[in-house]
């Protein structure tokens, strides 16, 4: 009962909180309308005036006149239009209230002419001049709102609160406009990914690191147009900016592009002829080392689409993260360039951003990958590469490709990390593939205590 009462009291703060929220909202928007108010009125006063003043004028004669009329008609006129406060008073409920009486009263005593007046001053001052006056009133009032950044910044927050997360626009009469961005979309994976998105009705942009990769890109997907490729370098966060902005997700596909040196091909073959262990040497396409491009470049990336609102980041990594000694960490420089070190530090990052606001992560750990078909090797998922047990894990890039492309519509991939790979048992990813086989894995993720990154 008193935990049931805690929580009835934290509902209400965050209510009241709400609630005092839309006020400040609204007392804000009033305060910054009081202004054009101002203005609006002194325009209909000077209209009302002169108009008000005129047709009093043009009355004097008959009111005072016993001639003109008897009293009894001209006391009626001058109940209207009698003094100028009258006349003011009757000017405001033409226009706000009842217009008949004060018009009938003098088209019944003094003159049918006044009809037209009457139609006149309705038509011009009553419909277009208070519209003019309401629609500069609202923008004005819109502007100074838009232009206050603590309510801009509480409406983009709100509006992200509240958005369940599904997609925006209408591409046709039953599917979403999903406008996604891929990176690395110009890599043997990223490429497929731009495919299948394509094929599912997506808006993609591709994010590629040259213009060759444009190009290329270009001549696959003749659906993709031009101006959807956007050349940039995730080491430089402001040239991603364009790609990500307006996207409902980010599928991400970059990673350093190790390169053999081909030298180091023959001490290795001469070493493995003696029994000994040799080792192939690697250099970095572009020189982007890992540190640069799968921690600081992925970094940007997700700061980027945090800033960006984006709902969904989905990253393709690297099994063996849980093993400090894993191969992948020896290859380059030295010692080794710690490629899977900084991924795994990459993902920390973007899990921790996530918990900061309202992006989802979903994070796939590809066991080692080949060029064959998607959707026929028999597919598994595990978490902190338990997988691992069975050798040389492969598995097709199409079908990560596939499980990205999935994971966009699918809950259980939501702020999940797991492995997938090819093992035997497994099945073949079909249409709602990552769907049964999340299902399937149960209600785990990759704990990342185990060989946390510095
Ligand atoms: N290869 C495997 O066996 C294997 C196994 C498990 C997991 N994975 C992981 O799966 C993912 C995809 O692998 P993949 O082999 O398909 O990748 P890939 O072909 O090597 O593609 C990586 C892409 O990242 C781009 N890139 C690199 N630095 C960039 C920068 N500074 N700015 C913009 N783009 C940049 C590259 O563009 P440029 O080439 O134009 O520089 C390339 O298009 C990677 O994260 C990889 O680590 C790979």
């Amino acid at each position: 009962m008193m935990r049931l009462g805690k929580l009835l009291r934290a509902l209400r703060v965050v209510r009241l909180s709400q609630v005092l929220e839309s006020l400040q909202l609204l007392l804000k928007c009033i305060v910054a309308s009081l202004r054009i108010l101002f203005w609006s009125l002194v325009l209909l006063m000077i209209i009302q005036c002169s108009a008000g003043m005129t047709i009093s004028y043009m009355l004097s004669d008959y009111m005072s006149d016993p001639a003109r009329a008897d009293e009894s008609a001209r006391y009626e006129v001058f109940r209207y239009y009698g003094t100028f406060s009258k006349t003011i008073l009757t000017m405001f409920e033409v226009l706000f209230a009842n217009w008949a009486p004060a018009c009938r009263v003098l088209i019944d005593n003094v003159s049918e002419a006044y009809s037209l007046a009457f139609i006149i001053y309705r038509c011009f001052v009553g419909f277009a001049v208070l519209n003019v006056v309401n629609a500069v009133f609202v923008q004005s009032t819109m502007k100074v709102a838009l232009a206050d950044d603590e309510i801009v910044a509480n409406e983009k927050a709100q509006a992200q609160a509240d958005a369940p997360l599904e997609w925006r626009g209408d591409l046709g009469a039953d599917r979403f406009a999903k406008t996604v961005v891929v990176t690395g979309a110009g890599g043997r994976t990223g490429i497929l990914v731009v495919g299948e998105l394509l094929d599912k009705g997506y808006e993609v942009r591709a994010l590629v690191h040259s213009k060759k990769s444009k190009e290329a890109l270009l001549s696959k997907y003749k659906a993709l147009p031009a101006d959807r490729i956007y050349v940039a370098d995730i080491q430089d966060k402001a040239s991603l900016q364009k790609a990500f902005a307006g996207c409902a997700a980010a599928i991400v596909a970059t990673s350093a592009v190790p390169k053999l040196k081909v030298w180091s091909l023959l001490p290795f073959m001469v070493k493995k002829l003696f029994g000994k262990k040799g080792k192939l040497r690697f250099s970095w396409k572009g020189d982007g080392k890992p540190e640069k491009v799968d921690w600081e470049g992925q970094r940007n990336q997700f700061e980027m689409a945090s800033e960006e609102g984006v709902q969904q980041v989905v990253l393709v990594g690297t099994m063996t993260g849980t093993q400090k000694d894993s191969f992948l960490n020896s290859i380059g420089e030295g010692e080794g360039d710690q490629i899977v070190m900084w991924k795994r530090k990459a993902e920390v990052f973007l899990i921790d951003l996530c918990k900061k606001n309202r992006m989802k992560y979903t994070i796939i750990h590809a066991g080692g990958l080949s060029d064959e078909p998607g959707g026929q090797a028999p597919v598994k998922l595990g978490v902190d590469d338990k997988l691992r047990e069975v050798k040389n894990l492969r598995i097709p890039r199409a079908d990560i490709a596939r499980a990205c492309v999935q994971a966009l519509e699918c809950d259980l991939a939501k702020d999940r990390s797991f492995d997938m790979t090819s093992v035997e048992g497994g099945q073949a990813l079909g249409e709602d593939g990552l769907k049964k086989l999340l299902q399937e894995m149960g209600d785990v993720t990759c704990d990342y205590s185990i060989n946390p990154p510095p």
